[in-house]
């Protein structure tokens, strides 16, 4: 590997992706690593400057998490944030106390002492703050770079060693000059900002080939999402079709999904791709299941089913590729706190752990933003990159009772509305999703002079950063009329037209 690393030790904080991302934007590859690392597996991966991430635990427990005291003699650069400060200061011989005043939210920090952390930052900054606890008094050797109304210490440095301390999380958007600082200690701990999507390719290319060796063979099964689309094309490169993909048309798409997949896989990317229509079998094995939890376990073993007996038809595969992504990654193997617990989406419509391949998993490093970055760089168009979300169970799980043949065209035909007037009225991107929803539920309506009694359709449309809370989407008045006269007009069989009001919690996206 070529490229520098920033680590980030975890103690748990809400934040400490964003830590990592934040420096993946300043181009500097940074990796996140439990607290309890030690010096030595530090000196293994060969850092250029360490971070310590906040936490929710408190120092005034005799088993709140530690690091190894050497790593501040290691030799790189030390940035300690909020709960990282505190174990900092606590390691080196300051002091760290309950605050008479918790802070949280929003505080105003003055810059007492000029540092080559603070370079090009106002003396007063609003900050974004999240600590019980704080410093009383620095540890020895080190200046107080800053303060405020609630903490004597907010900022704290000894430059000689290069360690520095913030009571506050640069990281967040809501830190003024946040960028700036973290920018200041990548300049301290000299980096060459090497991290590029350009240069990923090549290593990964590289790496795959290495993996896969001369004669290996693998296969990857496209989603039509774009994790997926995007390790296959970055193991199309290495291998070329050496490659299978296999897509399996479950018969929950959306209008014309099918066919466009084809066209852009197979006739526009020339990815090498098995095209299964297994429509038919899905729909059987959903005859009669009503039940949402239910759907999702046939369509998830109906999945591996045909996508097993495909593969195997194929061919011998030894490799299979997956888009897992890296926070997936952080997820098992992180330690503490809230960073533990955050859950990403249900994987249905995926393959479990213990089929008989070796993994190929390109993309473990990156964060979702830095994928799409990938993919653009890769020669996938824009549209494609920024689409939203699609889940595996695709329709079936917006479509409430069963699922048939005639349901799925309604759904189909009125989901199409939706997806066209969003678009043309240029709120796509600013949602995370906007579908339609097939309710069970039939009511009286009138058509000309006559009465009808017909399905409900559900509009959903929300905005969410990562999918974990969502708020329902504000639309124009003229749109939600727009879309609710096309669909009763043009949809045979759907007479009334809902807005979904609800926000996630307590309800879901997904209706199932
Ligand atoms: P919920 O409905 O739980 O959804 O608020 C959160 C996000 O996850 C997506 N989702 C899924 N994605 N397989 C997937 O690949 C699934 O089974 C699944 N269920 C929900 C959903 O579309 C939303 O973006």
């Amino acid at each position: 590997m070529t490229h520098q690393t920033i680590l980030v030790l975890d103690f748990g904080s809400q934040y400490t992706q964003l830590i990592a991302r934040r420096l993946r934007e300043l181009s500097i590859y940074s990796e996140i690593v439990p607290y309890s690392i030690t010096s030595e597996e530090i000196a293994a991966i060969g850092p250029v400057g360490i971070i310590l991430s906040g936490g929710p635990s408190s120092l005034s427990t005799a088993d709140s998490p530690r690091c190894d005291r050497r790593i501040f003699e290691y030799g790189a650069p030390v940035l300690g944030i909020c709960y990282g400060m505190q174990a900092m200061t606590e390691a080196l011989g300051g002091c760290v106390s309950p605050a008479p005043e918790r802070e949280y939210g929003h505080a105003t920090i003055s810059i007492l002492h000029e540092s080559d952390l603070l370079v090009d930052v106002p003396t007063d900054v609003r900050v974004w703050a999240s600590h019980g606890d704080f410093v009383d008094v620095a540890p020895p050797g080190f200046d107080v770079l800053a303060t405020s109304a609630n903490a004597p210490v907010v900022g704290i440095a000894n430059s000689e060693k290069q360690l520095y301390g913030l009571l506050f999380h640069p990281e967040v958007a809501h830190t003024e000059h946040g960028m700036q600082i973290l920018a200041n200690f990548t300049r301290i701990c000299e980096c060459q900002h090497d991290w590029t999507m350009e240069s990923f390719v090549n290593d990964a290319i590289a790496r795959i080939g290495e993996q896969v060796g001369p004669t290996g063979k693998v296969v990857c099964g496209l989603s039509g999402g774009v994790d997926s689309t995007v390790a296959a094309l970055l193991i199309h490169r290495a291998i070329g079709d050496r490659l299978t993909c296999i897509f399996v048309d479950n018969g929950l798409l959306r209008m014309d999904e099918a066919a466009q997949i084809v066209d852009r896989f197979h006739d526009r990317m020339n990815l090498p791709l098995v095209f299964e229509d297994a429509s038919e079998r899905f729909l059987d094995k959903l005859n009669q299941v009503t039940d949402p939890e239910r759907k999702r376990k046939v369509i998830g073993a109906t999945f591996i089913e045909v996508f097993e007996a495909v593969a195997s038809r194929l061919g011998n595969f030894e490799f299979l590729a997956q888009g897992t992504l890296y926070p997936d990654v952080i997820e098992s193997t992180s330690v503490v706190g809230p960073s533990a617990a955050i859950k990403s989406h249900h994987n249905v419509g995926g393959l479990p752990e213990n089929l008989q391949f070796t993994l190929v998993e390109p993309l473990r490093e990156l964060f979702k933003d830095e994928v799409r970055a990938l993919g653009l760089e890769l020669g996938l168009d824009d549209d494609f990159v920024w689409r939203q979300p699609f889940p595996g169970p695709g329709l079936a799980v917006r479509i409430l009772g069963e699922v048939t043949e005639n349901r799925l065209q309604l759904l189909r035909r009125a989901d199409a509305i939706v997806a066209e007037e969003i678009r043309s009225s240029g709120n796509y991107k600013k949602l995370w999703q906007s579908f339609a929803v097939l309710l069970p539920v039939r009511s009286v309506g009138v058509m000309g002079d006559e009465r009808t009694y017909e399905y409900t359709v559900a509009i959903r449309a929300v905005e969410s950063r990562d999918g974990m809370t969502a708020d329902w989407a504000r639309l124009p008045d003229s749109l939600l009329s727009l879309m609710s006269n096309r669909i009763v007009n043009e949809v045979k069989g759907i007479n009334r037209v809902v807005y979904d009001i609800s926000s996630k919690p307590p309800s879901t996206i997904e209706w199932e």
